[in-house]
């Protein structure tokens, strides 16, 4: 094959956040894990991967650049999406550019994958999640895999479990199945992104200097040492499944953030149940902790929900965009930017949501009074510069095809990143 076209394809998959924690695999190598998990799709407006894979006959080899720098794909996860994507292919043809690639040509064609985060990487916001989505997405339509969104889900998964997830907007479940073979490991969409559509998502990016156990490595240690995991995933998760579907279903948001906070507490509480234990939470997140109990406590009924990964960062799901407007003015007085940030850099995403609070310059901020359930100067104390910034958001849709070919990471003459 002398021809030197290049064929591509560009996607767009967003990250999620669990509010039923997945820690714990019972197959390492095809990432089966000791319980199903929830999770909320976020809008990809705020927080996405763009990806796109490129095939043509003049490449060599498989190649991946991430954020504009070659990675290697040599890594066994890698590799098996690659391989189970590859074995699904179908016949492909783009009668405009005049070509045609048959189902047996795939095993010979070698892809460019070039993929991009519309957030920071180091920020620990589940960026393998969103990445491993968007390759296997982007790689199934530009290979023609006639299979649907849940099959993907399970080749995604083989990448990082989380990935999963992000196959779909909305409310997500990963059914942990049964089999060995991991056929019925899968996720599948509880509720699209219009169902629930009153609630906001704040994220603080909390400042951190230590470098944190991976989630992969972490989640093995506990396997190993946690007895609190065993009963965790074969008592505490099967329940607490059935009941946030009923949550989510009803739109119960008692329920819904009781559920959630406990969640998150206590995939803390087996990591500090692991030996040696494993700590993500810093001071930073206890305080935002403390900060949303007790405001949640004085209201009667929760108006917040807080989870935490496997890092500092806090995850704020707020009940409507009131409370969202009232738990921003929270965050804001107890972590202020500090006095050279720019309001701008310092809330992004939906800002909209900062100008109904009536904070359009860093004086509002200064302005800002102690919220009233904060009854002494203990409980008033600020943190300047302990939050790096904040990201307002809200659930989001699954991954969509971005058509326009201009927006494509991967210059179609080249077939090298743009
Ligand atoms: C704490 O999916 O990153 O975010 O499967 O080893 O790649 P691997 O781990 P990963 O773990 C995510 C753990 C978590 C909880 C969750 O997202 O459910």
């Amino acid at each position: 094959m002398a021809e030197n076209w290049v064929l591509t394809t560009t996607a767009q998959t967003p990250t999620n956040i669990a509010v039923i924690k997945y820690w714990g695999k019972r197959d390492e190598t095809l990432i089966l894990p000791v319980n199903s998990s929830i999770s909320v799709t976020l809008d990809p407006t705020h927080l996405c991967t763009t990806t796109t894979v490129a095939v043509s006959p003049a490449f060599q080899q498989d190649r991946m650049w991430l954020n504009g720098k070659e990675i290697s794909l040599s890594g066994g996860r890698y590799q098996n999406c690659l391989r189970e994507i590859r074995s699904r292919a179908g016949d492909v043809q783009d009668k405009q550019k005049g070509i045609k690639i048959e189902k047996k040509d795939w095993e010979k064609l070698h892809v460019h994958i070039a993929s991009y985060n519309n957030f920071p990487t180091a920020a620990g916001l589940a960026s393998s999640a969103a990445g491993f989505a968007c390759l296997v997405f982007a790689l199934a339509k530009l290979m023609n895999v006639k299979e649907d969104l849940s099959k993907l889900s399970a080749i995604a998964r083989q990448g990082s479990g989380s990935a999963c997830r992000s196959l779909f907007g909305g409310f997500v479940k990963w059914i942990m199945g049964k089999e060995e073979d991991g056929s019925d490991s899968h996720a599948v969409q509880l509720v699209d992104e219009k169902h629930w559509n009153d609630l906001v998502i704040i994220i603080a990016v909390v400042s951190s200097r230590q470098k944190e156990t991976s989630s992969t490595t972490g989640m093995r240690e506990s396997v190993e040492t946690s007895l609190l995991l065993k009963h965790r995933a074969e008592e505490i998760v099967p329940k607490r499944i059935v009941q946030m579907e009923e949550a989510i279903k009803n739109w119960d948001f008692a329920s819904f953030a009781q559920l959630t906070c406990a969640d998150s507490n206590q995939f803390h509480a087996v990591c500090l149940d692991t030996s040696p234990p494993i700590f993500y939470m810093n001071d930073t997140s206890h305080r935002i902790i403390s900060c949303v109990e007790k405001w949640n406590r004085t209201e009667g009924s929760p108006q917040v929900a807080y989870t935490f990964d496997a890092g500092p960062n806090a995850v704020l799901i707020a009940r409507d965009r009131k409370t969202a407007m009232q738990l921003l003015q929270r965050l804001l007085f107890h972590f202020p930017p500090n006095p050279d940030t720019d309001l701008n850099s310092y809330v992004i995403g939906d800002k909209s949501i900062l100008k109904e609070a009536g904070i359009e310059r860093m004086k509002d901020v200064q302005a800002l009074l102690p919220p009233p359930e904060v009854k002494d100067n203990v409980q008033a104390q600020k943190y300047p510069g302990d939050v790096s910034y904040f990201i307002c958001t809200k659930p989001g849709k699954g991954p969509v095809l971005l058509s326009d070919e201009s927006l494509a990471l991967i210059d179609p003459k080249t077939g090298l990143p743009k």
